[in-house]
C-alpha cells in the first residue's frame, strides 16, 4: 500500500480555510486532520502552501475539428497544459460527426484522449439534432455521459440548432438525467450582420465583435432560460461574456430556476479592444461570444462572488495564428473562433481575484472544483479534500510569480493571448490520484495515465443552486 502525507499545509475548501495535514493511500485521500500518523509514509513538509482540491475545468476543445481546421493542441499536450495550471480534470466536448451517432462521437474521443496524462469526463456536442439522435440521449448516462451542448450559434453550419429542436432536446434532457449546457447567442442575428458587415468590407478582426453585439447573447440567454423553464429542465449557460446576459441569469434566479452559468478568463482580462490590435493580432482574441468592452468585467466579477456564475471554465479551444487563425485574414468570419487558457485559468483567478481582494481563496475552489464536481456530476470523487475522493491535490505557491509568453507556456500553440501578463501564485505541485504529476514547472505525468470519469448529473434544488 503506498501512503503519501502532505503535511504542515492549509487546506483551502469551497468553505473555509484550515491547517490539515492530507494522508493519500492508493489514490484516494484517506485522511485530512491536524498531526496525522507518519506509519512510514513519504512525507512532503508544504508548509507556507495551500492545499487544494485539483482544479477542473469543464470547458475544453481538445484535438477538435471546428471552423475548417482542428484545435491545436491535442490530448497529450492539452493536458500538459492544464496540468501547469492546476486542473487534473478535463470535461471536453466530443462532437458529434453530423451523420453520425453520439456514441460513435464519444468512442472517437475516448480514442482521441488515450494520451490523457489527467482523468477527463466527456460531453456530446450535438451537431445534427435528428430524430435519431433524441431517441439517443437517454443512452448516454450509460455510457458516463452527464451533458449535452448545443448551439444557438454558428447558423450555417451544422453546429446550428433551431428553438423547437433545443427545447425538444430539453424535454428529453429532464427525463434523462441530462443537463443541457447551451451557447447562448442569436445566430440568425450574427448571420445578417456578419453579411451586411463583409458586404460593406468590414473584413477585419474586430468585426467579429461588432457582429455579435452584448444584446445578441442576452436575448439568447434569456430565449434558452425561458425554453428550459417551459421543459421543467435544468440549464448551464457556458461562456457567460457581458453584463447583459448575465442580468438574465439574475433573473432567473430570482424566479428559482435551475440555471447554472460559467464564466470564461478571456472575458476577465481582454477587452474589445484587444481584437483591434494592429496587423492581424486582433485574430488571437476572436473567440465566441466574443470580447467585450471593460464596463462588462466588473459585473462577472460580481456574478462569481453572489453565486450567479457558479463555475470558471477555460473555453481552452487554441488554434494556431499561422495558417489556422490566418485562415480568416480577408474575412473574420473565416477566423477559427477560440482561444487558449486552460494554463492561465486558475492564476487569472488568483491574481486579479484572491490577490486584488475580489473574491476569496474559497471561492476560487468553489468555481474551480467544488462547483465544477457538482454541475459537472463528478461529485464525491473529484473537486473537494475529503476522505475516499481521489487524491487529485493541487499545492498551491501564493508567492510564486511567473510571466507569461509563448516559449514557457505547456501547449502547443504558437502565440498566447497572455503574453507578456504577470501572474502571482500558481501550482508548486501537482498529484494526479496520489502520482506527482507537475512540479516546479515541468510536467511529470507521461501521456495515456489519465482515465475517462463516469459522470452522473443530479438535479439540486432549485435554492441549491447559488
Ligand atoms: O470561440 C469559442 N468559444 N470556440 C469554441 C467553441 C465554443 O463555442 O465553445
Ligand atoms: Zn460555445
Ligand atoms: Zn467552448
Amino acid at each position: 500500500m503506498s501512503r503519501l502525507v502532505l503535511a504542515g499545509g492549509t487546506v483551502v475548501s469551497a468553505e473555509g480555510s484550515f491547517r490539515a495535514d492530507v494522508a493519500v493511500e492508493d489514490e484516494r485521500i484517506a485522511a485530512v486532520g491536524l498531526d496525522l500518523p507518519r506509519d512510514g509514509a513519504e512525507v512532503v513538509d508544504v508548509s507556507g502552501a495551500r492545499v487544494m482540491p485539483g482544479f477542473i475545468d469543464g470547458h475544453t476543445h481538445m484535438d477538435m475539428p471546428f471552423g475548417g481546421t482542428v484545435t491545436a493542441d491535442d490530448w497529450d499536450t492539452g493536458t500538459a497544459a492544464a496540468l501547469a495550471g492546476g486542473t487534473t480534470t478535463l470535461v471536453d466536448f466530443s462532437l458529434q460527426d453530423v451523420d453520425g451517432t453520439l456514441a460513435q462521437a464519444v468512442e472517437t474521443w475516448r480514442e482521441k484522449a488515450a494520451v490523457a496524462r489527467i482523468d477527463y469526463g466527456l460531453h456530446v456536442a450535438i451537431t445534427n439534432l435528428t430524430e435519431d439522435v433524441k431517441r439517443e440521449i437517454p443512452a448516454l448516462p450509460g455510457l458516463g455521459v452527464s451533458t449535452v451542448k448545443i448551439f444557438m450559434a454558428y447558423k450555417g453550419t451544422p453546429l446550428y440548432t433551431a428553438d423547437e429542436d433545443l427545447f425538444e432536446a430539453l424535454q428529453i434532457a429532464r427525463e434523462a438525467g441530462v443537463l443541457v449546457l447551451v451557447h447562448a447567442e442569436n445566430g440568425d442575428v450574427i448571420a445578417k450582420l456578419q453579411a451586411q458587415a463583409l458586404a460593406r468590407g468590414d473584413t477585419a478582426p474586430r468585426f467579429h465583435a461588432a457582429t455579435r453585439p452584448e444584446a445578441c447573447e442576452a436575448e439568447a440567454t434569456n430565449r434558452a432560460i425561458r425554453l428550459a423553464e417551459m421543459a421543467d429542465a435544468a440549464l448551464l449557460v457556458v461562456h457567460v461574456s457581458c453584463a447583459a446576459a448575465l442580468e438574465e441569469v439574475r433573473r432567473a434566479h430570482a424566479r428559482g430556476a435551475t440555471v447554472f452559468a460559467e464564466t470564461c478568463p478571456q472575458y476577465l482580462v481582454f477587452t474589445v479592444e484587444d481584437l483591434a490590435r494592429p496587423g492581424f493580432d486582433g485574430a488571437k482574441y476572436v473567440c465566441s461570444p466574443p470580447l467585450r468592452d471593460a464596463s462588462n468585467q466588473a459585473a462577472l466579477w460580481d456574478g462569481l462572488k453572489m453565486g450567479d456564475l457558479q463555475i470558471f471554465g477555460s473555453d481552452h479551444c487554441s488554434f494556431n495564428l499561422a495558417e489556422q487563425k490566418e485562415l480568416g485574414k480577408d474575412d473574420f468570419t473565416l477566423i477559427p473562433n477560440g482561444a487558449p487558457g486552460v494554463e492561465e485559468r486558475s492564476a487569472v483567478l488568483w491574481t486579479h481575484g484572491v490577490r486584488e481582494g475580489r473574491i476569496t481563496e474559497n471561492l476560487m475552489v468553489a468555481v474551480l472544483a467544488a462547483n465544477q464536481a457538482r454541475v459537472h456530476g463528478l461529485a464525491g470523487r473529484k473537486g473537494a479534500i475529503a476522505p475516499g475522493a481521489d487524491a487529485d491535490l493541487v499545492v498551491w505557491d501564493p508567492e510564486l510569480t511567473h510571466t507569461a509568453t509563448q516559449a514557457n507556456r505547456h501547449g502547443n500553440v504558437d502565440y498566447t493571448p497572455y503574453e507578456g501578463m504577470e501572474f502571482h501564485g500558481g501550482p508548486a505541485a501537482v498529484y494526479v490520484r496520489g502520482t506527482l504529476a507537475y512540479a516546479d514547472g515541468e510536467v511529470l505525468s507521461p501521456p495515456g495515465t489519465g482515465r475517462m470519469v463516469a459522470r452522473a448529473f443530479e438535479r439540486p434544488p432549485a435554492w441549491a443552486v447559488r
